[in-house]
């Protein structure tokens, strides 16, 4: 099995091919480890849990964004070309910068301000909102949104899904100010393309999210229903 790896390093791009062994179940990052620590220790990459719940690994391989501990290499055939995320700052080799990921989920208010009352959710309610629940904040989503591109003030697939369980949740004090967030973030301006719920590694499907937390922003008069913000190439 051949890995060629894309590094950056400054204004640099670096080509390096790498033989491994394949054996059965080697994930990705398994191959990444193999090289770093038998062929060339100056390699950067990002792993923590290696179980795909951190969310810390991504990266693109063969052109498409992945968890790399989650992928088992077999998948690619004989040679699988692997180079850091798209739309984020590459700060070396395949390690790209999660700041901007953070930011919009502060821009988006992303977290919950409780009422006094702490009540368990009805597990009606909590099927409906598990979705959101399951998003490890990988960033895969944002690295393939064509609205993001073109327009940073865009809130992103990431934070619009990580906000859905917040916003329905009934123990949230004020979720109007922050579907305000929403609209501020221009969720109007998701074009539905469903390449977020493509690359999702966990299923969340954030562009359905997107949709449902639309039509709640209509239900709060906050929006017009089905009028999308223009950018420009809608
Ligand atoms: S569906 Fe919307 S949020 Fe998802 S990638 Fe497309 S434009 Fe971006
Ligand atoms: S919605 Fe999916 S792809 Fe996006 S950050 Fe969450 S887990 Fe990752
Ligand atoms: S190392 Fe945690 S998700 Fe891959």
């Amino acid at each position: 099995m051949e890995l060629e790896l894309v590094l950056k390093r400054g204004d640099r791009e670096i080509i390096k091919v790498f033989s491994v062994p394949s054996s059965s179940h080697m994930t990705l990052l398994d191959a990444l480890w193999y090289i770093k620590e038998n062929a060339d220790p100056t390699i950067s990459f990002r792993s923590m849990c290696r179980a795909g719940v951190c969310g810390t690994c991504g990266v693109k391989a063969n052109g498409k964004p992945v968890l790399a501990c989650s992928v088992d290499i077999s998948s690619f055939g004989g040679r699988v070309r692997v180079e850091p995320l798209d739309g984020l700052r590459v700060i070396r080799d395949l390690v790209v910068d999660h700041e901007a990921l953070v930011e919009r989920l502060r821009r988006n208010r992303v977290w919950m301000v409780p009422t006094s009352e702490n009540k368990p959710l009805p597990p009606s309610l909590f099927r409906r909102l598990e979705r959101g629940y399951e998003c490890i904040m990988c960033g895969l989503c944002d690295s393939v949104c064509p609205v993001l591109i073109q327009n940073n003030s865009f809130g992103g697939p990431m934070a619009f899904a990580k906000a859905y369980p917040i916003l329905l949740d009934p123990r949230n004090k004020d979720p109007r100010w922050q579907a305000l967030a929403l609209k501020e973030n221009l969720i109007n301006a998701c074009t539905h393309c469903k390449n977020c719920s493509l690359a999702c590694p966990k299923s969340v499907m954030p562009e359905a999210l997107i949709s449902l937390e639309e039509n709640y922003l209509v239900s709060l008069g906050l929006l017009e229903k089905n009028r999308q913000e223009d950018f420009g190439f809608l």
